[in-house]
């Protein structure tokens, strides 16, 4: 009831008499003008939108706009229209938004040609153009970019965030790269979806706060080494790229979080390779169906001068459900204990001696941390142990057994021997009776011949 009445004092706050019009036609609840899927096909008219003062955020989306002609006055942090038909944008078109903190234009036409810094263009005060000093979030995902223009964000000092995903680089070139690069207070910078391979030198090195970066569903074939250009980034996002091995990775002592899910390729993380992320707090390596091998020392670093064991970055966090692992090295990871989230679940784990600790160190832990985490773990092999939970073994301190050195299973030795036993037991007669019956035959043609014989040991005998 409360929230209801607050709810209603506040539309009454953002939109005065002469914004009622707008809210006849849109939903103005809460600090959001909401005019999604209203079939607007150009702005109404200046009067309808002055009544409109401090709304949070003002939607246009799934309209049918194409034309978007400079914005009256008017009071908003967010402004989105994505999912229109944008193909021009007139020059300062956001120029009387002041407060502007937020404009997202993805899912649009825009081409390199029609987005021109001249679009992003302020006030005009008497020398030059102010800039959109408010200006903090633009997403431009989803258009027809090839390319931007090199001065595109010159008139956005403030700009934090930047989403260009989702559009058709195939590469980052020159100019592309200068207009990322001149950004200078840019934090989290999303390529997801470009069809990028490979990126260009000196792309990150100016930007020295970028702490997120999204490179997604690329064409990487490995973790890009322009990205030890960094100075303080904290999340790479490498899902579903078509690496299929990790060999190496730059040098990123900041990197914190590293996500390389959904990797169809993926097949060995191998030695040493993540060993330059000194830093890293968690590791997300799940959906990865084809991964079946990570070395016990992907992480660490050897020991270096004086040390006398090797470093293990300072993981607090690993996921690494979903894959196609066998069998778990408990070096892996200096400290199971001191993990927060460990998540090893749907993976064919191997129910024999060399995962044991799973079940005696690493099971416990994780029912510590969160007990729903041992449900999906279960064996795949050996077949007796198949679809066995290995919470139920950990809990009943069972001890599994070796695979001898061919593979084989122990437990199929136990009906070899019987099959054996049983031979045996069935030759042992057979062979008793041939003997007795050719003895006998032997001992009738030849007794005295060695009667004769024996009496000539014994003689023999007596003579020593
Ligand atoms: C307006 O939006 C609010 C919040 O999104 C919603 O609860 C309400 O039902 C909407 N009103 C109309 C008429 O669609
Ligand atoms: C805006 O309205 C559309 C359609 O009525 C609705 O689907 C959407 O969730 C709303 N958005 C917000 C932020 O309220
Ligand atoms: C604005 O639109 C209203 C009707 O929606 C119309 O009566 C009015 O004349 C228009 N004003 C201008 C300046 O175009
Ligand atoms: C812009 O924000 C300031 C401070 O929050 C506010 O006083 C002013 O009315 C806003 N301007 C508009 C046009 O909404
Ligand atoms: C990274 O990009 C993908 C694909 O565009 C998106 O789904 C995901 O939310 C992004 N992640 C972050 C943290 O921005
Ligand atoms: C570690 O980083 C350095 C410098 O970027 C690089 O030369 C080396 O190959 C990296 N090592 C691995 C194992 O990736
Ligand atoms: C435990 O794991 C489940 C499944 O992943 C998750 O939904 C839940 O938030 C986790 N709980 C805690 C306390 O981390
Ligand atoms: C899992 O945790 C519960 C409650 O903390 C405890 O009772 C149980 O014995 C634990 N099981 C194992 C296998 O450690």
């Amino acid at each position: 009831m409360w929230r209801l009445v607050t709810a209603g004092l506040l539309s009454l706050f953002v939109v005065n008499s002469r914004g009622m019009e707008m809210c006849e036609r849109c939903n103005c609840s809460g600090g959001v003008v909401n005019c999604s899927l209203k079939r607007m096909e150009d702005h109404m008219n200046d009067t309808v939108w002055q009544g409109i003062i401090n709304v949070d955020v003002f939607i246009l989306d799934y309209n049918g706009f194409v034309h978007l002609k400079t914005f009256p006055l008017f009071g908003t942090s967010k402004l989105s229209i994505r999912h229109n038909l944008i193909a021009k944008i007139d020059d300062g078109a956001f120029r009387f938004i002041t407060n502007l903190t937020e404009l997202d234009l993805s899912y649009n036409h825009l081409t390199s040609q029609s987005l021109t810094p001249h679009v992003f263009r302020g006030n005009y005060s008497p020398e030059k153009y102010e800039p959109l000093k408010n200006l903090e979030i633009l997403r431009l995902s989803g258009n027809l970019l090839h390319s931007l223009h090199n001065d595109l964000f010159e008139h956005l000092p403030s700009l934090k965030v930047l989403t260009i995903d989702s559009n058709p680089f195939k590469i980052l070139d020159l100019s592309t790269s200068i207009a990322i690069a001149s950004v200078y207070n840019l934090q989290v910078l999303d390529l997801s979806s470009t069809m990028l391979k490979s990126l260009p030198d000196n792309l990150i090195h100016s930007p020295k706060y970028l702490t997120v970066m999204n490179l997604s569903s690329n064409y990487f074939t490995e973790i890009p080494k322009q990205l030890q250009e960094a100075h303080s980034l904290e999340e790479l996002i490498l899902n579903d790229n078509p690496i299929s091995k990790i060999r190496n990775c730059p040098l990123v002592k900041t990197l914190k979080v590293l996500r390389m899910d959904w990797m169809p390729a993926l097949r060995t993380i191998e030695s040493r390779s993540l060993s330059n992320l000194t830093g890293l707090t968690e590791l997300h390596c799940s959906h990865n169906r084809h991964l079946q091998f990570i070395a016990e020392d992907a992480f660490t670093l050897p020991p270096e001068g004086e040390e006398e064991s090797p470093t293990w970055p300072p993981l607090a966090k690993i996921f690494l459900s979903h894959n196609d692992l066998r069998y778990l090295d408990f070096d892996l990871i200096s400290r199971w204990d001191k993990l927060k989230q460990i998540d090893i679940q749907m993976n064919p784990w191997v129910c024999d001696c060399n995962n044991q600790w799973m079940l005696s160190t690493l099971i416990p832990y994780i029912n510590q941390t969160n007990a729903s985490l041992t449900a999906g773990l279960v064996c795949n092999e050996p077949p007796e142990l198949l679809d066995v939970s290995m919470y139920e073994l950990s809990a009943r301190n069972s001890k599994m057994r070796c695979l001898d050195l061919y593979g084989n299973r122990p437990e199929n030795d136990g009906r070899i021997l019987v099959s054996i036993f049983i031979c045996v037991m069935i030759l042992i007669p057979i062979v008793m009776g041939a003997i007795v019956i050719f003895s006998y035959r032997f001992h009738r043609k030849s007794y005295s011949h060695n009667f004769s014989y024996i009496h000539i040991a014994n003689q023999s005998k007596e003579n020593i």
